[in-house]
Parts: structure tokens; C-alpha cells; sequence
């Protein structure tokens, strides 16, 4: 080989690796902020893209054409205000969509697919967001503390998932009147079955319109926090296969007659007696599960 073959070759090799490294990256180059073009882009980089045939752009240019393709709702302005591909089979990462481009999004649903790679930190952008349900697909790294930015989530369900990190307490309201971020108006929160873990922030007890909480199946450790018995709409709370230790806080019990609530792992003296007291004052009598 010449010297020149030689770099010519070598040349081509880093061609084709820059071409290779750079194409699982979304196409970067921009474009207008149409929803439309954004919803394709995204579907381009979906594996199995068959579920989405319908999204395409028709000669007949409309501006709200997209409205109409399949899982997306909009307003009357056809800005899209829900994205609800649940059961659809969709293969790929959430890397390619431009959440900068859903301000008006009130819905995510994409329950039970088999979505991978992160929970992007742009989902934080979705600041009108009033339900998230991401749960049993295969996400997986750092559920992503800008999620502390969706104050009008009412639902917010990740569970089945492979994802890791913590509760922080960022999440939650800080307490302060002024406080401006934090899931402020959660009535359901689900993290079932994930790799998440650490302790259970105390301020998830300021997120007063609770009533459901379910973290069971999670590797959640530490005690559960005192705080959560100022939850007076909570009717369940699921805190079973986690680490946690201690004892039930006493107030959570007393506050209130929880509907279903499993507790195991939680040990001490307060378990045997918040069990007698539940037989004697919860007209359920089945609340306390215990397995
Ligand atoms: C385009 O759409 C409009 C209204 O949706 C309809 O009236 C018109 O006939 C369509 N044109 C063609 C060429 O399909
Ligand atoms: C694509 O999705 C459809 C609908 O869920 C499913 O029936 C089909 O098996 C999938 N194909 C591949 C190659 O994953
Ligand atoms: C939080 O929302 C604001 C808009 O209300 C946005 O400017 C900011 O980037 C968002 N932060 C994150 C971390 O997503
Ligand atoms: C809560 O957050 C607000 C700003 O969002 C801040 O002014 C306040 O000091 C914080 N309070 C506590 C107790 O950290
Ligand atoms: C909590 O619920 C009450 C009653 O439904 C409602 O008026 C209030 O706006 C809710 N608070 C938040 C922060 O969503
Ligand atoms: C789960 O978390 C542990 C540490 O908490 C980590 O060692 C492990 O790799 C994680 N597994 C997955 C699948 O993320
Ligand atoms: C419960 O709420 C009261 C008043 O809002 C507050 O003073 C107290 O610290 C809270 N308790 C816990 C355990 O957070």
C-alpha cells in the first residue's frame, strides 16, 4: 500500500465511523417548530414504525391534518394536547422527540410498549403536563429531577421500568407558600417495580392531594416518613418489597382508614400494634396486609 492509499483508506475509515457514530443521533439540522414535523421526526427513529402509518403528511396540507393521526388529540387551535400510544408496540427511545415543540400537552400515555434508552431531561419542558404514564416499557438510567417542573401532573406512573436514582426531595413542593416547582397537584404516584432507590423524602408528605401511593416492588430503604400522615386524602399506600425499616409511623394510621395498604419489610413494635388497633377501629378490617 502507498502512503497515499494509505491515508485514503484511513481517511474513509473515519468516514464511516463519524457516519456511524452520528446516526443514532436525531437529525439535528432545524427546522420549524411544526408540531407535525416533530411528531414525524420522531417517528423516524421508531423501529417498528408500522403502528404509525397514519402519521404522514397528506399533499392536502392542512394545517391541523395531524389532529388526526393516530393517538394525537388537540385543542381547537390543533395544537396537540395529547399523545396516547398505550399498546401500541412501539420499539425505541423517547431521544428523538422535541418536548419544546408540546407546550399545550395535558397527556402522555405510552404505557405498555417496549420503549427504551433514558426518560429525557426535556420532559421537564412540559410544564402543562396533567398525566404521565411511561409505565412497563424498558426505560432505563436516572428517573430526571425536572419532573419536579410538572406542578399540574395528577397522575404520574413510571412503574415496570428499569430506571434507577431517587425520590429527590426536589421533586415534591418544599413546604413555602412560594415554592414554584414541585408535583403540586399529584393524586397518584406509582413507582412500582423499578430499580429506584434511597430514602422516601419527607416532602412527598407536602403533596396534600395524594391519594394513592404506590412504591412496592422498588428498592426504596429507610423509614417511611411521618409526614405522610398529613395526607388526609390518601386512601392507598403500597410500600411492600421495598428496604424500608422501622416502624409505620403512627399518624399515618391514626389519620385516616386506608383502604389497602402493605407494608412489608416495615418491623418493630408499632406494626403488631397499628394491626390490633386496625382489627378494633377499621371498619374494613382486611386494610392491613401482611405478606
Ligand atoms: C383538501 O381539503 C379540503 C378540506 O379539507 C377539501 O375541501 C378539498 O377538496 C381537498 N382537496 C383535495 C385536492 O383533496
Ligand atoms: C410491530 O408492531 C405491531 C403492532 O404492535 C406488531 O404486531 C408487530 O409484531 C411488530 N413488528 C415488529 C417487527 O416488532
Ligand atoms: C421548567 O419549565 C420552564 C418553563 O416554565 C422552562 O423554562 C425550564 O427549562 C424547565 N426546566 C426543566 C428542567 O425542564
Ligand atoms: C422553597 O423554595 C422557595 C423557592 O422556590 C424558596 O424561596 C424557599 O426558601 C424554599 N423553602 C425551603 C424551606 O427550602
Ligand atoms: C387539591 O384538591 C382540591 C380539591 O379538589 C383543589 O381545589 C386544589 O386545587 C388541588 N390542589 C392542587 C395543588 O392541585
Ligand atoms: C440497579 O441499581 C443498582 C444500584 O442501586 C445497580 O448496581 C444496578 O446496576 C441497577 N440495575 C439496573 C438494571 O439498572
Ligand atoms: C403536618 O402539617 C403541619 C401543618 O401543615 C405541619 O406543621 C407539620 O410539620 C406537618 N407534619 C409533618 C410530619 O410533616
Amino acid at each position: 500500500m502507498t502512503k497515499q492509499v494509505k491515508h485514503l483508506s484511513l481517511f474513509a475509515t473515519f468516514l464511516l465511523v463519524s457516519l456511524l457514530v452520528l446516526l443514532p443521533f436525531c437529525n439535528a439540522k432545524p427546522s420549524p417548530n411544526s408540531q407535525a414535523e416533530a411528531l414525524l421526526k420522531w417517528k423516524q427513529s421508531i423501529a417498528n414504525q408500522s403502528i404509525l402509518t397514519s402519521w404522514a403528511i397528506k399533499t392536502n396540507l392542512s394545517i391541523s391534518s395531524h389532529c388526526k393521526w393516530l393517538g394525537i388529540a388537540c385543542n381547537n387551535a390543533g395544537d396537540v394536547i395529547g399523545l396516547n400510544l398505550a399498546y401500541t408496540g412501539l420499539k425505541g427511545t423517547l431521544k428523538c422527540l422535541d418536548f419544546s415543540s408540546f407546550p399545550q400537552l395535558l397527556r402522555l400515555d405510552l404505557k405498555v410498549n417496549q420503549l427504551t434508552g433514558t426518560i429525557p431531561i426535556t420532559i421537564g419542558l412540559l410544564t402543562n403536563l396533567q398525566f404521565l404514564d411511561l409505565s412497563t416499557n424498558a426505560f432505563t438510567g436516572i428517573f430526571p429531577l425536572s419532573v419536579a417542573n410538572l406542578s399540574m401532573v395528577v397522575e404520574l406512573d413510571v412503574s415496570r421500568n428499569m430506571i434507577s436514582g431517587e425520590l429527590d426531595s426536589g421533586l415534591f413542593p418544599n413546604g413555602t407558600e412560594g415554592a414554584k416547582t414541585g408535583l403540586f397537584s399529584l393524586q397518584r404516584l406509582l413507582i412500582q417495580d423499578t430499580n429506584m432507590s434511597g430514602y422516601i423524602p419527607l416532602e412527598l408528605g407536602n403533596c396534600k392531594n395524594l391519594t394513592l401511593i404506590a412504591l412496592d416492588g422498588s428498592h426504596f430503604f429507610g423509614t417511611i416518613p411521618s409526614s405522610l400522615g398529613n395526607l388526609s386524602e390518601l386512601t392507598v399506600l403500597r410500600m411492600a418489597e421495598n428496604q424500608l425499616s422501622g416502624e409505620i409511623p403512627w399518624n399515618i394510621v391514626a389519620a385516616r382508614e386506608l383502604l389497602e395498604h402493605s407494608t412489608t419489610g416495615v418491623t418493630g413494635k408499632m406494626d403488631r400494634e397499628f394491626k390490633q388497633t386496625n382489627n378494633a377501629d377499621n371498619p374494613w378490617g382486611h386494610g392491613y396486609i401482611h405478606n
